[in-house]
């Protein structure tokens, strides 16, 4: 028996005016893309006016949007039935446009141009750990500013952890304050090279070294960017703060996607833990790729034992045994089989007679064998689906959950979306 956890209701979240920030985090390529842009899809669908902020979504899914080139505003996405009232934009999140953004708009235009120039800008600035997580949380910032939506739907970065979209801007903070800051920033400070020697003997190792690798020009460069950065850096660490307390207000909902696999699961776990601590709003757990099985009563005990024994009888069947030892354990479907064999000529002939199908090499049993294989194999991911998931709910019973099945393709089109969307509404429990 699977345990039971309280069904995530998606479309009152949805339609209730009063959720104006939904953010879909999760460890990586759990689906939080594909999830963020199938809520915006049904939101807008169902009368929301929805802006749905992606981050490095899937190619195909990003022309599905109508999402062709990073411009790193939102546009209107083409295809949405707006009949509810409506309305859909979706945009990629450009991290370099959008940190370029931020320099102009918080810096003298001479500061920002010599901090656009600088030849470490580019570099540096992109790689940052914990930029990528800092510039969603700025753009996120940048369209509550705008009060164009009434639904902002945010997609989080391809991270390890989801705890990164938490930690990382803080990171990026201690970073830009940090020692490796100050020891690049000393000889700039105390007056150039003529300075070093008043440093610590660590740190003008450090800097001469530096100045051998580099050459002094360029180690200049990477002085006067960070020495840049850093005084930009209070307007940085404010607006981050700004943005922090509005993922705790109300009217903001976290969905944490997750895979049934245990890795993802626990770091749901994590995730969810963490939430409560920051104080930020829960809806619940999105399952995302749910195996299951049209056949589910057919147990994979039975199954292989099933196939073991028509392997058994193909093996013997070159030695001449009879069916019958198989019809008589009661595992060939004889009825089932001719009926289908039947539908398959169109001339309209008889093919049920079994030694005509197989010419004694044992063809079809060694295919329905294959194929009892594959739905014991498929069993056995349902059941372990089943136990990662359970042992989430024994520590997090309280946590709203739904699932969403596994499609056979991945989703690149409105229409997956809305298939996805379907699912996350429907509410199914995961035990059913
Ligand atoms: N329910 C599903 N059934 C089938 N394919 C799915 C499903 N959900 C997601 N996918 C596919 O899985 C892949 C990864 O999904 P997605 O990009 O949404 O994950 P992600 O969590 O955003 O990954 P990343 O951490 O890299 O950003 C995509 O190809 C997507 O189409
Ligand atoms: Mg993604």
């Amino acid at each position: 028996m699977s345990l039971e956890s309280p069904v995530l209701e998606i479309d009152p979240l949805l339609d209730d005016r009063k959720t104006r920030i939904v953010v879909c985090c999760g460890s990586g390529g759990v689906g939080k893309t594909t999830t963020a842009a199938a809520l915006g899809v049904r939101a807008a669908e169902r009368g929301r006016t929805a802006v749905v902020l992606t981050i490095d979504p899937a190619r195909r899914l990003a022309q599905s949007m109508g999402l062709s080139e990073l411009d790193n505003t939102p546009r209107e996405v083409a295809g949405i039935d707006r009949s509810a009232g409506g309305s859909l934009h979706a945009m990629m999140l450009d991290m370099k446009r959008t940190f370029d953004e931020v320099v102009v708009q918080h810096s003298d235009p001479e500061r920002a141009r010599a901090i656009l120039e600088n030849p470490f800008y580019q570099s540096l600035s992109a790689g940052f750990a914990g930029t990528q997580e800092y510039m969603a949380m700025e753009k996120l910032g940048q369209l509550r500013a705008q009060d164009a939506w009434d639904l902002i739907i945010v997609d989080t970065p391809p991270s390890r952890s989801a705890l990164d979209f938490l930690d990382a801007p803080k990171r990026l903070g201690s970073f830009l304050d940090g020692r490796f800051i100050k020891l690049l920033m000393a000889p700039a400070k105390v007056g150039g090279r003529a300075g070093v020697k008043f440093l610590n003997i660590g740190m003008s190792m450090m800097t001469g070294t530096l100045s051998k690798v580099m050459g002094a020009g360029l180690l200049r460069d990477v002085q006067t960017f960070v020495a840049a950065m850093d005084t930009m850096f209070g307007g940085f660490r404010t607006r981050a703060d700004a943005t922090y307390r509005l993922l705790q207000a109300p009217g903001t909902a976290f969905l944490v996607v997750a895979a049934p696999e245990r890795d993802a699961l626990r770091e749901a776990a994590y995730f969810v833990e963490r939430l409560a601590d920051e104080d930020m709003p829960l809806a619940g757990l999105v399952l995302n790729r749910v195996h299951g099985s049209g056949a589910a009563q057919l147990t994979a005990e039975r199954a292989l034992a099933a196939a073991e024994a028509l392997e058994d009888y193909v093996a013997e069947g070159a030695e001449g045994t009879e069916e019958e030892n198989l019809a008589g354990a009661g595992i060939v479907d004889h009825g089932a089989g001719h009926a289908d064999s039947r539908q398959d000529r169109p001339d309209g002939t008889d093919a049920s007679d079994r030694t005509d199908m197989t010419d004694r090499t044992g063809g079809t049993e060694r295919l329905a064998a294959g194929l009892l294989r594959l739905h014991a194999e498929r069993m056995q991911v349902v059941a372990r689906e089943r136990r990662t998931r359970d042992r989430f709910v024994s520590v997090h019973p309280e946590v709203p959950m739904v699932d969403v099945t596994a499609l056979p393709g991945d989703v690149h089109d409105l229409e997956g979306l809305r298939a996805i969307g379907q699912e996350l509404a429907e509410g199914r429990p995961s035990a059913a």
